[in-house]
């Protein structure tokens, strides 16, 4: 639990690192290697630790170092279910693992997973491309269980949706699949492109074509990699609206305009200001409130080049403070807006529909899922005590109890926020936030003697 004292701008800089949505694919990608690999950037959250433990269990040997993770595959082997299963749950990773295991090993085994639950995240796009490679995929009581018992095959296949792990899952097999893939309707966000520009690296064949068409052309051997990850665009977002909403400035260190161009956009629409800075080193961008009004905008999330998903949530908040009527469509998800009870438990005017508001009609509509949001601004917050539900939702109560006044108690931190923001308490404090741990039971009894 954390205890914010409210009211109070965030002002100063925040160094964001790799994007955790990279760095989890680059670590698998790293399995596939006849040879060590050195990925740059890496964040310490929960995401690295869960796959470092999932590489080690397979026989990977992995060190960190500052913010450098040296990955050496060669002794890779087969791991117990048991093993495995302690990482049951914890993240969306472990599917990935697929494709790299078939390849070295000739058959895999996936535990249940995790992630955060902002809607039914079914993987049958993974299963459905996996069987069409040749894999053989049988569920049991304890995971999955697969084997490739006359290799992987290169496939022509079309992705419903464009899934981005449905997209690096066909990365990731095909790439050493015998034969030619093409794959239609994939997933092109900047973090599948750092993913092939890895998988180049190791000696992947990979055109990324018009139209959202991929091709990839299999190889019998891949040699490890050295690489820098994108910065997490996610996490720059993030701290840009509790800029907005707080009333502060934020120097962003490591933010990148091309990877944020749509967020940039949105920002400036709802009367935010930003100033890029393209030093290669100490760059970034500064993003602060101009002190006039913010204005109301009609949103929808989409796949990139769109509105991610994962900018939502704090740019929901940050809109809680606009002078007007504003519209928020989710396409991605269809649940992703349950947060929203706690932020009207703090004042905020938020109703939610199931129709597709605002744009273009979804796969949502009709369904009954309450995936669009009125915000009706300007409001006044006022202090909570808030459950976190997910990751990127947490992050938004965060910003919405140091906009609001009074003093919130925030629980779950520990559990979803760490899972993809680093050192974030240190960097609150450095930004002037006022928070505190509760003191330990054991020194408030100590108090009361
Ligand atoms: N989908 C299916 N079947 C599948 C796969 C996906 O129907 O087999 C649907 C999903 O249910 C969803 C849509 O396709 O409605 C998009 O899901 P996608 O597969 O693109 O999401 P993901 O790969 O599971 C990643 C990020 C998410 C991010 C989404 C969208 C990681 C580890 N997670 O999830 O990030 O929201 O792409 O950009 O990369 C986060 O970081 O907090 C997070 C949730």
């Amino acid at each position: 639990m954390l205890i914010i004292h409210g009211g109070t701008p965030l002002e100063g800089e925040v160094l964001v690192r790799g994007a955790k949505n990279l760095v989890s694919k680059a670590m698998v990608a790293a399995l596939l290697g006849t040879s060590p690999s050195v990925l740059r950037s890496v964040p310490a959250i929960r995401d690295v630790e869960v796959v470092t433990g999932l590489l080690r269990v397979h026989g990977v040997d992995v060190e960190l170092d500052g913010d450098t993770l040296y990955m050496d595959p060669t002794s890779v082997e087969s791991a117990g279910v048991e093993e495995i299963n302690v990482h049951a749950g914890t993240s969306r990773i472990p599917i990935l693992l697929c494709g790299p295991l078939l390849h070295r090993l000739g058959r895999a085994f996936i535990p249940d997973l995790g992630g955060c639950n902002i809607g039914g995240r079914p993987i049958d796009f993974h299963l459905d491309a996996l069987r069409k490679f040749g894999a053989v995929v049988e569920k049991s009581a304890d995971g999955t269980h697969l084997s490739a018992p006359n290799g992987l095959h290169g496939i022509r296949y079309e992705l419903e949706y464009p899934s981005v792990g449905a997209t690096e899952q066909v990365l990731l097999t095909a790439v050493m699949a015998k034969g030619t893939t093409e794959l239609r309707n994939a997933a092109i966000e900047p973090e599948i492109i750092d993913l092939i520009c890895i998988l180049q690296k190791m000696g992947a064949i990979i055109k990324v074509h018009t139209n959202r068409v991929i091709e990839i052309v299999g190889v019998d051997e891949l040699k490890g990699y050295s690489h820098r990850a994108l910065p997490d665009r996610i996490e720059a977002a993030s701290w840009a609206s509790a800029a907005l909403a707080t009333q502060g400035s934020v120097f962003v260190r490591g933010a990148q305009q091309a990877d944020m161009m749509t967020f940039l956009n949105v920002f400036r629409s709802i009367g935010g200001a930003y100033e890029v800075d393209d030093d290669p080193v100490e760059g970034g961008i500064r993003f602060w409130h101009p002190g006039t009004p913010l204005k109301p905008v009609a949103l929808e999330t989409d796949v990139h080049p769109g509105l991610m998903t994962d900018w939502q949530q704090p740019i929901v908040v940050a809109l809680t403070q606009a002078d007007g009527l504003s519209i928020m469509h989710e396409t991605v998800y269809e649940n992703r807006f349950g947060y929203t009870s706690e932020l009207r438990r703090m004042g905020a005017n938020i109703e939610l529909y199931s129709d597709c508001l605002g744009g273009t009609p979804c796969r949502w509509g009709r369904r009954n899922f309450l995936h669009s949001a009125v915000i009706a601004g300007p409001s006044k917050l006022h202090a909570a005590d808030l459950q976190i539900p997910d990751l990127r939702a947490g992050f938004s109560h965060l910003i919405a109890a140091m906009a609001a006044e009074g003093t919130s108690r925030v629980y779950g931190v520990d559990r979803y926020i760490t899972r993809g923001y680093e050192n974030f308490e240190a960097k609150l404090l450095g930004l002037g936030a006022k928070i505190e741990r509760p003191a330990p039971a054991s020194a408030q009894l100590a108090s009361r003697d």
